[in-house]
Parts: structure tokens; C-alpha cells; sequence
């Protein structure tokens, strides 16, 4: 059995109750802490075997992880604990009910969609804020840390089915290109987020970064990947000597001044980019002064959840026991059948073979169905009901016309 494919009981104070998913380093739980009166969901992030044993790699996950417990913010998300067990070293952090930004850009390009311009620079303002948080963090004394992320990618973005933008795997990438050098030799993983002075090998700072946020905001604008069309080699190549292509040579509804702003974040030279994560996402705010009337980025954004990804999120709600479900943010409630009646002389009322459109939109919708179930499966639980009383009329007419 693969060591991804063991699902352990406990970590620590942890019970695991299930499985999120697992990526080049680790593997993810979700699990509570036994024995609390409260139940909170939290995510375990448990490093493969073999790099566990891996000495020197997990010196920087250690030193890496101590420091990413200090980074407390909104668009961060929370580490709370490092721990060991049996040789595997683990994270405990808090659970984002959501996706990946990843995740959620699969699920638009198979739907033939992309994200709104405006929805992207607001999301990728609030993932440099909390990237800024991260750069600005003091030691005791007031020294500055120097943390870098290193790894900013839309996998290590998570989207909240709220809304929320959280940016997870603070110092991960330091300990992972480790073990990845010394198992492979080489530099892997997600070359075409890489500045160009990470490929070089020279000196970096904060600033690769915000080249690899720029990346980031790129293929949100474009819905496609950046040198797509490249080799691994072509593509080291290319970073190292960007030619950096417009985004409205594939998309033309960019807002003017976006555009000009991703180009400035992936310039080959770092004095060129925004020197810092807050001018980056002060610049976005104020291009976002001119969204259009009434745009809100947390609402846009949890109603697109809903929308693209609202089944899965459904699905991984309904994974976990009620109580934790609940703990996430959402009330878990089974659709009740719609109730049937019957008239003065005892006949059957049918109800409505359709469901009354809510009067108000989305968030009418929200409140009348139970919170995460979506509208088709009322529409399910109507024609089933319907389905059932036909069927008891039926028999009830087959037994009074035998009688
Ligand atoms: N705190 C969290 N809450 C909920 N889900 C999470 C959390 N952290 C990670 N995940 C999800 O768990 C899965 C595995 O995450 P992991 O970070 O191991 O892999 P990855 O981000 O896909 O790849 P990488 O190894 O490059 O980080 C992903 O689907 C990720 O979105
Ligand atoms: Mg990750």
C-alpha cells in the first residue's frame, strides 16, 4: 500500500475524520481535536515517509513551520501546531472549507468559462496582503524575519465557499525543492512561477514573490497557462529572458491599467516589479475604484463558488460528521418534502410540479433552500414527491378498481 493510501486514526490530540487530498510533499486531513467539548474542523498536513526521513529537509520544514505558526492574518491561513509521530512530521492549521484557486480554474475552463478581470484583481489584492503580513514579519528583537514564500501558485491559494482568500504553505517550498534536489538533482515542480534570478540561483528577496503573484494574476486574466506552449527547457530559457506576452493577445476585455500592472509584476528585473506586496495590492485597490457599480469581491466570489464548484463543496461537506459540517460554517440540512394536502372532500392537492422562483435572486435562493444545497435538488426532491404520489395513486386506484 502507498504511503499516501494509509489513513491514520490519530495525530497527536487530532482524530482524523477524512481525507482532503495530497500533493508533492504531504498528505492533508481533515481531523478535530478529541475530547473537545466544541468541535472545530482543523486540516493536518502530515509530510510524505520518505521525506520525513529525509534529515536535512525537514530541518527546514522545522524552522520554516515555527515561523509560519508566527504569521497571524485574514488572507493567511493559520498554523496552529508542528508535531511528530512515529517518524512523520505534520502541521496542524485551520480548514478552509473550499477549493484551490487551482481547483477552481479547472472547474471554469471545463466549463468553457473564465474569471471576471475585476474578481481577479481582487482576489489576487487580498492574497498579496496577506503575502505582505508574511514579508513584514519581526522576530522578538523587531529584526525582520525575511520570509518568503517561495511557492505562490494557484494550488497554494484556498478559496472559502464564503469568499475568503487564504494563502497556505508558508516556507513548504524550501524544504520540498531540498528533497527534490537531492532526490532528482534538479529543480522541479512549478517552473513557470519561478523569477528569474530563482532560476539563475543569485541572491533573492520578497520580490520573486510578487513575480510569481504576477504569474498568478497572468493566467487568471488569460484562463490559460503562461508559455504554455513551451519545452522545460525552452521554458527555463524564457524565464530567464522574458519576453513577456500581453494578456489581451489572448483576452480583450482587460480592463486598461491591468494590464500594464501584471507586465510591471513579472519584469525580468526585480527593481522593475512593485517592490512590495502592499503597493501591489494598494495599486489594485485603486484600479478597483472603477469596477462597476455595486461590485463586491467576497460576495462575487463565494456566489461563484456556489455556482462552479457547489456540488463538490456539497459532497465534501457531507463527508464530514454533522458536527464538524456544521463547525465549518455551514448547516448541514436534509431537504425536507415538500408537504402535500388534501381538500374539504379528502382529495389529494399535488403540489407544484415546479419550484417558485425566488423573488429576489441569488440570496433569496441562499435563504429559502438550506444553505449549500442548490435549487436542482429541490427540483430532485419535488419530482421524486411526485413520483411517490403518482405511484401511491396508482396503486390505490388498481386496489379500489380490483375491489
Ligand atoms: N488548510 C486547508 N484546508 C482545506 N484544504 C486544504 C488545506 N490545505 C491544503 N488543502 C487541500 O489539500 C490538498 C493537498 O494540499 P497540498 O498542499 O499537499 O498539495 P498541493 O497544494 O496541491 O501541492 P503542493 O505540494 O505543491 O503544495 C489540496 O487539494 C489543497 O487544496
Ligand atoms: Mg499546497
Amino acid at each position: 500500500m502507498s504511503e499516501e493510501a494509509q489513513k491514520p486514526e490519530r495525530f497527536g490530540d487530532f482524530e482524523v475524520v477524512g481525507r482532503l487530498g495530497a500533493g508533492g510533499m504531504a498528505t492533508l486531513y481533515v481531523a478535530r481535536r478529541a475530547d473537545e467539548p466544541t468541535p472545530v474542523p482543523v486540516a493536518i498536513k502530515v509530510v510524505h515517509q520518505h521525506l520525513s526521513a529525509d534529515w536535512e529537509a525537514m530541518r527546514w520544514f522545522i524552522d520554516e513551520a515555527l515561523i509560519s505558526i508566527r504569521i497571524r492574518h485574514p488572507n493567511v491561513v493559520r498554523v496552529d501546531e508542528l508535531g511528530e509521530q512515529s517518524g512523520l512530521y505534520y502541521l496542524v492549521m485551520e480548514y478552509v472549507h473550499g477549493a484551490s484557486l487551482a481547483q477552481l480554474l479547472a472547474a471554469l475552463g471545463r466549463r468553457g468559462k473564465r474569471l471576471d478581470p475585476w474578481l481577479s484583481a481582487w482576489i489576487v489584492a487580498r492574497i498579496a496582503e496577506g503575502l505582505h503580513a508574511a514579508h513584514e514579519l519581526r522576530g522578538d528583537e523587531g529584526e525582520l524575519l525575511g520570509v518568503i514564500h517561495r511557492d505562490i501558485s494557484p494550488q497554494n491559494v484556498l478559496l472559502s465557499h464564503e469568499g475568503e482568500v487564504k494563502l497556505v504553505d508558508f516556507g513548504i517550498a524550501k524544504a520540498r525543492g531540498r528533497a527534490e534536489r537531492t532526490r532528482e538533482g534538479e529543480l522541479r515542480g512549478k517552473i513557470r512561477y519561478l523569477a528569474p534570478e530563482q532560476v539563475a540561483g543569485g541572491p533573492q528577496d520578497r520580490r520573486v514573490d510578487l513575480f510569481a503573484l504576477g504569474v498568478v494574476l497572468w493566467e487568471m486574466l488569460t484562463q490559460r497557462r503562461l508559455y504554455a506552449s513551451l519545452s522545460q527547457e525552452e521554458l527555463l530559457e524564457a524565464i530567464r529572458d522574458p519576453r513577456a506576452e500581453r494578456p489581451s493577445q489572448y483576452q480583450t476585455d482587460i480592463p486598461p491599467g491591468l494590464e500594464g500592472f501584471v507586465l510591471n509584476c513579472i519584469a525580468a528585473k526585480p527593481e522593475e516589479r512593485p517592490q512590495t506586496a502592499e503597493v501591489m495590492w494598494h495599486e489594485l485597490d485603486d484600479f478597483l475604484r472603477g469596477a462597476p457599480e455595486g461590485f463586491d469581491g467576497a460576495k462575487s466570489l463565494a456566489a461563484l463558488m456556489q455556482d462552479v464548484l457547489g456540488e463538490a463543496l456539497l459532497a465534501s461537506l457531507r463527508a464530514l460528521p454533522p458536527e464538524l459540517a456544521q463547525a465549518a460554517g455551514i448547516d448541514l440540512v436534509e431537504p425536507t418534502l415538500p408537504r402535500v394536502r388534501r381538500d374539504e372532500t379528502g382529495k389529494l392537492i399535488l403540489p407544484e410540479p415546479t419550484v417558485e422562483a425566488p423573488k429576489t435572486g441569488r440570496s433569496a435562493a441562499a435563504k429559502s433552500a438550506p444553505a449549500g444545497q442548490k435549487p436542482g435538488e429541490v427540483v430532485l426532491w419535488v419530482v421524486a414527491a411526485v413520483v411517490a404520489i403518482g405511484a401511491f395513486l396508482g396503486a390505490a386506484w388498481f386496489v379500489l378498481g380490483e375491489g
